[in-house]
């Protein structure tokens, strides 16, 4: 009997028999003994699966895929899933990006990939294509190939175009308006939102040259996630320079659909919002700080801008990624944080979700303080400014709505209810923070509105659902008091 090798098939076949077994993770041969066992035990009756299926029933009905575009074999479509165009960059992150595809799928997201010629270094085209379930666009002309769609359809059939990693070099070709290869032509023809993930080494990073390009795709309305500081893939190289993680790069993506698709409530309004802890310095090395994450004022900074605001966050140091669609100001003690949010006016609405530290060290020293015989010396504390009650208090410029919060480990209803009254806001959100509530760090939170009207019980949820309903309640007082 003759035998026939891999080799001698036909290249489309090949092609799409690499496709196949990929998706089911065999290997080639794997694939070829799985269908002829098929064909073999189905007699006629069953057929055996198309040498280019769909995918498994499991697996495609959680991964959504795009509108086949003809001759395009990619999956077929899942009705209403909204579309992310992934543009991969050619760098050592690149393999996160896989992952991001199953994240971004996660949220029944369709998503469709380019590959840059670099990222083809780090990634094959076959994985990001098994993962995505399509064929991974790869090429500007490429008139053999039966899956061109063309650069112009590429960038229109999407709801957002996502470039991780967004390689210095891929950002300076966006800054530039380069257009010499298809993911450069694609986000160059694209009329769809942008968000780029940058990551490279923290020296390229930094350098004037990519920190320009930066601020010019900031200016052209790209929005950003990361990068992240931390250790690079490189052997004892640090700093900024690591791609945000995939599950952070899908939320972005899923924030900033869900403000184009949907409805944009505090469109054309302004609104401030303080968040994370700060930290007061008692010498170079040293500082005092609370345990707050920041995540509370994060999401609510995230979902006022998904709502249309035009948001400020002030934010003390935390271990977060700035959030989508947001401008951060970085600060780090409570007098930076006044000074910050007093430059941000005037708003419509200031949230203030910090937790401000209430003193700070009077004779903070500029020299670190020496361990001596005579031990630690004594610290003397002063108070810090009120940043809710100063801005809340103010008599010309302020905010039509004023929103604290209070962190209470006992009395919460009572206690929010005096400091509405003594700090002079609006709403307070009030909310246990004691150890067992699990809140400080955590994901999840329990609030009670209390106003001048009377005290509103919330349900225990994610922040982020806190957030989407703050925002709502916030839009609807906006609208009914306008200005
Ligand atoms: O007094 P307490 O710290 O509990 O008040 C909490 C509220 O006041 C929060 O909204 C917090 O952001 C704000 N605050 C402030 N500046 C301070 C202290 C608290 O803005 N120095």
């Amino acid at each position: 009997m003759a035998s026939l090798t891999v080799r001698q098939l036909d290249e489309k076949v090949k092609k799409l028999l690499r496709l196949r077994a990929a998706r089911h993770g065999r290997s080639m041969e794997d694939e070829i003994r799985t269908i002829l066992g098929q064909a073999a035990q189905g007699s006629g009756r069953d057929p055996p699966e198309a040498i280019d299926p769909p995918a498994r029933a499991g697996a495609q009905a959680v991964r959504p895929s795009f509108a086949t575009p003809e001759p395009s074999r990619e999956r077929p479509a899942t009705s209403s899933a909204r579309r992310v165009l992934l543009i991969i960059g050619g760098g050592i992150a690149a393999y996160k990006s896989l992952d991001l595809i199953r994240r971004l799928q996660d949220h029944g997201i369709a998503v469709r990939c380019i590959l840059t010629k670099a990222a083809q270094e780090f990634v094959t085209p076959l994985a990001a294509g098994a993962l995505a379930g399509g064929h991974v666009h790869t090429d500007l002309f490429d008139p053999k190939s039966e899956f061109d769609v063309g650069h112009i359809r590429l960038a229109r059939d999407t709801d957002l175009v996502v470039v991780a990693p967004a390689t210095a070099d891929l950002m300076a070709k966006m800054a530039g308006g380069h257009a010499d290869d298809l993911a450069s032509a694609v986000l160059l023809a694209t009329d769809q939102p942008i968000l780029i993930a940058p990551a490279m080494n923290p020296m390229m990073w930094s350098h004037k040259a990519t920190q320009r390009n930066l601020a010019r795709l900031l200016d052209d309305g790209v929005i950003t996630v990361g990068p992240d500081a931390g250790e690079m893939a490189e052997r004892g190289e640090a700093g900024t320079g690591r791609m945000a993680e995939p599950t952070a790069i899908a939320a972005a993506a899923v924030t900033l659909l869900d403000a184009t698709a949907g409805q944009r409530p505090l469109a054309g309004k302004r609104i401030v919002i303080t968040s994370g802890p700060t930290h007061e310095p008692i010498d170079p090395v040293r500082y005092i700080a609370n345990r707050s994450s920041g995540k509370q004022g994060h999401a609510i900074a995230a979902a006022a801008a998904a709502a249309g605001a035009d948001v400020t966050l002030v934010s003390g140091p935390v271990n977060l990624a700035d959030p989508p669609g947001v401008r951060t100001v970085k600060v780090e003690s409570a007098r930076q944080m006044l000074d910050a949010v007093e430059k941000a006016l005037p708003a419509d609405c200031a949230i203030f979700a910090a937790a401000v530290a209430d003193w700070r060290v009077a004779n903070a020293t500029s020299e670190k303080i020496k361990k001596t015989k005579a031990g630690m010396p004594p610290l003397s504390l002063v108070e810090n400014p009120d940043i809710l009650a100063t801005i809340a208090h103010r008599k010309l410029g302020r905010p039509r709505l004023v929103v604290g919060f209070a962190a209470e480990t006992e009395n919460l209803i009572a206690n929010a209810k005096d400091k509405l009254e003594r700090k002079g806001c609006d709403w307070i959100i009030a909310n246990d923070v004691s150890s067992e509530s699990g809140v400080m760090g955590g994901d999840s939170n329990k609030v009670h509105i209390v106003t001048a009207s009377g005290v509103e019980d919330w349900p225990p949820q994610s922040k982020d659902g806190v957030a989407r309903a703050l925002v709502g309640r916030i839009a609807a007082a906006l609208v009914k008091e306008p200005s």
